[in-house]
């Protein structure tokens, strides 16, 4: 009797021992990450690329989960200002914000009064005071505009076709909420003139990044200058794409009669340089950028100030010599 009963709790010891063993912990770790609009080719790249660089931490370490909700700001200052205070609500670990409006720090600096680590990204908001938990993660667009302008004047002419002495143009613009848009169309013919070239403005308007709008604007220019447009500088790839279609339209052809070149190095850009459909583009680095703004998350997670409170990622100039390194 004396033995079954020893056997008997020796038995419940042991299940009960099994029900307390401990299952190991998992860490949940939630990032909010809010992009100015998603109707965006480049913005599409960048945010795909945040997603699957925490997709494979997850995969990679199962003691820490990160969950990554990626939310539209639709370009739009209110929709995105709601969307950021619902994550510094919902208390997030840490924020990536990819703001509407860099002409007013205002949500910025709620941003930073949070106490909660935010990586701001894309667009800069000129001498920002980040405090210690938030920095920015981007790219020194002059450095963009710079490497359109070389582009240009490395074609055999220079950019003259009909040999003139003047290299005509058009310049499509992104959306000056960023500075990109600004430094993109400053610096590309700064450095045309610094290598030798005049040059002559023959259009200049606001396409907003987006590739309709390009498109419009491009058809417009071409139907009241014609030939005497020689260049086609475009601030970003997304509008360069609108303004090959008009220039089809047109019955123009890159690198015979005209020249293209946008920045951003989509995938479908590259393919162009490849064909000889667009004289070059810049590889603004999407995953290059990404990578180091999940990387300032996760230090400053662990409690890391950020080594730079600016960080730029380098631009590269794309053409048919190294296009075979960017193709997907
Ligand atoms: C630029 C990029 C554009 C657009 C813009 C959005 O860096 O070249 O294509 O995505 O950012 O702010």
């Amino acid at each position: 009797m004396k033995k079954l009963f020893v056997v008997l709790l020796t038995v419940l010891l042991a299940v009960s021992m099994i029900g307390c063993e401990k299952k190991p912990e998992v860490k949940e770790v939630k990032i909010g990450v809010a992009i100015y609009q998603f109707n965006d080719n480049f913005m599409t790249l960048y945010r795909n690329d945040i997603q699957k660089y925490f997709d494979d931490l997850n995969a990679k370490d199962a003691s820490v989960h990160y969950t990554v909700e990626i939310v539209d700001g639709a370009n739009d200052v209110n929709t995105q200002t709601e969307q950021v205070r619902t994550f510094i609500s919902k208390g997030v670990d840490a924020l990536i914000v990819n703001l509407v409006q860099t002409t007013s720090d205002a949500l910025a600096k709620e941003v930073v009064a949070s106490g909660i680590p935010c990586v701001f990204i894309n667009r800069e908001i000129a001498d920002f005071e980040y405090g210690d938990k938030t920095c920015y993660v981007g790219a020194d667009a002059r450095d963009s505009g710079r490497y359109q302008g070389e582009i240009i004047y490395n074609v055999k002419d220079h950019g003259d076709l009909n040999g003139d002495g003047t290299v005509s143009y058009i310049m499509i613009m992104g959306d000056p909420e960023n500075t990109d848009a600004q430094y993109r169309t400053e610096f590309s013919i700064k450095k045309m003139e610094e290598l030798g070239a005049k040059v002559e403005c023959l259009f200049q308007q606001t396409g907003n990044w987006d590739q309709a709008q390009g498109q419009e604007l491009v058809a417009n220019a071409l139907s009241t200058f014609g030939d005497k447009i020689e260049v086609v500088f475009c601030n970003n790839d997304g509008m360069a794409l609108g303004a090959y279609q008009s220039i089809v339209a047109a019955g123009r052809t890159v690198g015979k009669d005209i020249y293209l070149v946008g920045v951003d190095a989509l995938p479908e850009c590259c393919q162009m340089v490849k064909d000889g459909t667009m004289t070059g583009t810049v590889l603004n680095d999407d995953v290059g950028q990404a990578t180091a703004a999940c990387e300032t998350v996760l230090g400053l997670l662990a409690g890391k100030a950020p080594e730079k409170k600016v960080n730029y990622v380098p631009y590269v100039m794309v053409t048919t010599e190294n296009v075979d390194n960017y193709l997907k």
